[in-house]
């Protein structure tokens, strides 16, 4: 459906209403004016003719012309022209003198005389048909020249105010339309704004008027809407807080625990021999290099350095990772499959962060997969619009899986269901990914395998065509 802005809403009405106004107005007024004007001169002309006929100027013709401007013919019963004041060429006058009607319609009126409009030698005339003795007709013609002049300048005068008015009117409405739609769509673009997130955004109030109000309780609206995301997203923060710290204290206390066990034995027993001492302090030291990890792990998740960001081959990256795990993968018998997509342009990326959490997904897999299996890393170029190219990793084992219940705690900090774990493995790798404005999912059938799918963002205006080709 067609769309018209309140602006043209405004401005139309106003144009088609002076339209009709000014063209429509006048066509009835003539009309009136004219029928008026036409009954006073046909009233006018009979009284000349009563005058005519009381005075005797009847049997003058020429001194009624002079005195009354007014030309006379006289017909005989076969309306052939006896006499008349006219100049010019006659041959069609019975005709256009319309004397057949006037006789009839004398005689069906039972009077002596009725009036008609006629037009003889292209000149307008009101008729007055007086019936004489002999059926001979003294027909007074007055002319009706003036009331045609007067119509053509009037319709003119009308047309040359439209002309002036109507574009007046299209501008002033035009002006009052801005004035009214201007605050309006300072609004639309403020509420846009708002509806787009930025709630910081303020509309500027210009009129006393509705969307004057209107905007100052938007504004009000979208401060009350500012404040209560700022108390849920404190409200979040701390539950988070009180999460991580919880699991955290959770996590390092089974170290602590077994730690406080083997140095009141070594205090305890003071007969204890020197490798068994040695022993009991190596332990001590695992768990405090295992708490140290969990501390760094934590560290990671909870305050983020920012990424160091440098164009990389993405294929290249992870041909990095799988270098460092080869010798590991060989060990566990878990065959490599590597498909890698050749087109990808080289993407902004903090190296060092990527191949960690890389590294954390391919262990994982591994960790899946105790037996052997088949590991399948694939990158696939994404086209989804110009604008939003992306690549996306898949990483695939024929590991063990994850039961449904546990898919959708993956990435919680400190989720784990392995007894060395720290769980902030996927919670990092996720983090990373986000920071990098990409994202990470993962779906998975128990006892078949998992697939973890990594997505990055690719430079805009990119195609296949101008990137750097890369094999396998
Ligand atoms: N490929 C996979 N196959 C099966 N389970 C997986 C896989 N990847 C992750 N998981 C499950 O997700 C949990 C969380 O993984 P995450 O990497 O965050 O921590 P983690 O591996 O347990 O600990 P860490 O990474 O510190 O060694 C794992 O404990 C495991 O249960
Ligand atoms: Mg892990």
């Amino acid at each position: 459906m067609r769309r018209y802005s309140i602006q043209n809403k405004i401005v139309l009405p106003f144009i088609l209403l002076v339209t009709v106004v000014i063209l429509i107005v006048p066509v009835i007024t003539i009309g009136l004016f004219d029928r008026k004007y036409d009954e006073q001169i046909s009233w006018e002309t009979q009284k000349w003719l009563e005058t005519i006929v009381d005075t005797g100027y009847i049997r003058h013709p020429e001194k009624v012309k002079e005195a009354y401007g007014a030309e006379v013919t006289i017909v005989s019963s076969d309306n052939t022209v006896n006499y008349t004041t006219l100049p010019g060429d006659w041959a069609s006058f019975a005709e256009d003198m319309k004397l057949h009607e006037g006789r009839k319609r004398i005689k069906e009126s039972n009077r002596d005389f009725v009036s008609q409009n006629v037009m003889v030698n292209g000149r307008h005339y009101k008729v007055i048909y007086y019936l004489q003795a002999y059926d001979r007709l003294y027909c007074l013609m007055r002319p009706r020249e003036e009331i045609a002049a007067a119509k053509q300048w009037v319709t003119l005068l009308m047309l040359g105010i439209a002309a002036a008015v109507i574009p007046l009117v299209g501008l002033i409405s035009h002006l009052i339309g801005r004035n009214l739609t201007d605050p309006i769509k300072d609004l639309v673009q403020f509420t846009r704004k708002v509806a787009g997130g930025d709630l910081n955004e303020q509309g500027e109030a210009k009129t006393h008027d509705e969307i004057g109000d209107l905007t100052r309780a938007f504004n009000q609206m979208t401060r009350d809407l500012r404040n209560s995301r700022n108390e849920l997203i404190g409200a979040e923060r701390l539950a988070t807080a009180g999460k991580m710290a919880a699991s955290f204290a959770h996590e390092i206390r089974n170290p602590l625990s077994s730690m406080r066990m083997l140095a009141q034995m070594v205090m305890r027993k003071a007969n204890l021999s020197e490798s068994r001492r040695k022993q009991s302090m190596q332990y001590i030291l695992e768990e405090i290099e295992r708490i140290d990890v969990i501390v760094k792990g934590f560290m990671d998740f909870a305050r983020p350095a920012s990424l160091r960001l440098a164009p990389h081959d993405l294929n290249q990256v992870l041909q990095e990772v799988l270098d460092l795990m080869e010798a590991n993968l060989n060990h566990h018998r878990i065959t490599l499959i590597k498909k890698f997509a050749p087109d990808h342009p080289p993407i902004s990326l903090d190296r060092d962060k990527l191949k960690q959490a890389f590294m954390n997904i391919v262990l994982n897999a591994m960790d899946a997969m105790p037996g052997g299996g088949t590991l399948e890393i694939l990158t696939v170029r994404q086209i989804a619009s110009r604008d939003s190219d992306k690549v996306r990793i898949d990483i695939v084992d024929t590991g063990i899986g994850i039961p449904p219940e546990d898919l959708n705690r993956l990435f919680e900090p400190f989720f784990t269901t392995k007894s060395q774990g720290t769980g902030l493995g996927l919670a990092n790798a996720k983090r990373v990914l986000e920071q990098h404005g990409g994202d990470i999912q993962s779906k998975s059938v128990v006892g078949q395998g998992t697939t973890v799918s990594l997505w990055l963002p690719l430079p805009s205006n990119s195609s296949p065509s101008d990137s750097k080709k890369i094999g396998e």
